[in-house]
């Protein structure tokens, strides 16, 4: 897919402009607190994500303004297709090819794109609650009734926990404990074998960027990791199983922690550099690369399934990578609509837009 068209209304600095990016590589070029990432974040809640940046909603309207539209048209499955979010009273509101929606979720995996910027980096540095919504997100862009297991599985927990906080007090709710154990391993195993597979399919092309990345000196393995110990090769029914099993065995620790300790919650995705935790382990640069050849794959696959290439949204990524790295990275995504945004201009492309105070420009001279 490509973006063909962007216009903003009183969005952040980027104030009332359009942006007409050219197919391939595109270079956002300007001096630091322009609305580089301003732009790159735009385009990214087309999505209909939230904006990775972990921003509110009222952050994203200019200041002293109280609504924000911003619009694209965009070539995506064979035809052009148009989005429009408007963003106002801490809501997002979508309209998809000119039909309002209800749910921001129903532009889910119409708009594809994945983005990198070194906030990514808390993807290894954080807790495994990150690591977990990397590989949900990355699935709900291709798999829209993933997003409703997931809602389910929350409900459930949520019952699960209110029960057990109650047994203390009541103990004849246990027996309506085991059928809440049953239902939330169903639950849970449909997801686990879900993310388990996406982990399948994320392997190869990861380790293949990260040997890239690294020119063969280091190996990337990432692991789905269940909490309930099931192999991440199993399937559905030994993960149900294995998850059920633990939810009993730990039914009374539950109770005395006041909430469920087990379960697929609980899951990771291990990342390794050369055997090793990336996390405990890993340099700054090595956690960089494993980051951004985790999302090269996400990009492959996602480009796979719905046979169309995602819009690659790069922010601050190639400063940091020396001129073979970013030589490399560069091939890597030839034939991808891609935004990179930098302070100079160190890619040759035709396509060079200068921010100034939200002011974009072709020339630099404004
Ligand atoms: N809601 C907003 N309204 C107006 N300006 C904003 C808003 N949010 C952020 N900004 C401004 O945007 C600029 C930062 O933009 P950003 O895209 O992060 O910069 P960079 O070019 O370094 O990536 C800052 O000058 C900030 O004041
Ligand atoms: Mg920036």
């Amino acid at each position: 897919m490509f973006v063909k068209h962007v216009e903003f209304e009183n969005y952040r600095n980027l104030k009332n402009s359009v942006f007409d990016p050219g197919k391939g590589i595109n270079v956002i070029c300007g001096d630091n607190a322009q609305g580089k990432t301003n732009l790159i974040e735009c385009l990214w809640l087309f999505t209909g994500g939230r904006s990775f940046r972990g921003s509110k909603e009222k952050e994203l309207i200019a200041f002293g303004e109280t609504n924000a539209v911003i619009k694209t048209e965009f070539f995506s499955e064979g035809r052009e297709q148009t989005i429009e979010i408007n963003i106002e009273k801490g809501k997002r509101k979508a309209t998809l090819n000119g039909v309002p929606r209800n749910y921001l979720s129903e532009i889910v995996g119409k708009f594809c794109a994945v983005v990198f910027s070194p906030d990514h980096l808390t993807l290894i540095k954080n807790g495994p609650d990150e690591r977990r919504a990397f590989i949900d997100g990355a699935i709900c862009q291709t798999d829209a009734m993933y997003a409703l297991l997931l809602s389910r599985y929350k409900k459930i927990l949520n019952e699960r926990n209110n029960l057990i906080r109650y047994i203390p007090q009541d103990r004849s709710l246990m027996e309506t404990l085991s059928v809440w154990n049953e239902t939330l391993a169903a639950a849970g195993s449909k997801i686990a074998a879900r993310r388990a597979e996406y982990v399948r399919k994320l392997n190869l092309p990861a380790i293949s960027f990260y040997d890239g990345i690294s020119k063969g000196r280091e190996r990337l393995q990432i692991e789905y990791r269940m909490n309930c110990k099931a192999d991440q090769n199993g399937d559905e029914k030994e993960i149900y199983n294995k998850t059920l099993e633990k939810l009993i065995n730990k039914q009374n620790e539950d109770i005395s922690c006041g909430y469920t300790t087990s379960g697929i919650h609980r899951d990771d995705l291990m990342i390794k550099i050369n055997d090793k935790d990336a996390r405990s382990f890993g340099s700054q640069g090595q956690q960089r690369s494993a980051v951004l050849s985790l999302k090269l794959a996400e990009a492959a696959v996602l480009g796979e399934e719905k046979k169309e290439a995602p819009i690659i949204l790069l922010d601050d990524v190639l400063s940091e990578l020396d001129v073979s790295r970013q030589s490399y990275l560069l091939t890597k995504l030839s034939g991808m609509q891609v935004f990179i945004t930098c302070c100079e201009k160190t890619v040759s492309s035709e396509n060079v837009v200068y921010v100034e105070n939200g002011i974009l420009s072709e020339d630099k001279e404004v």
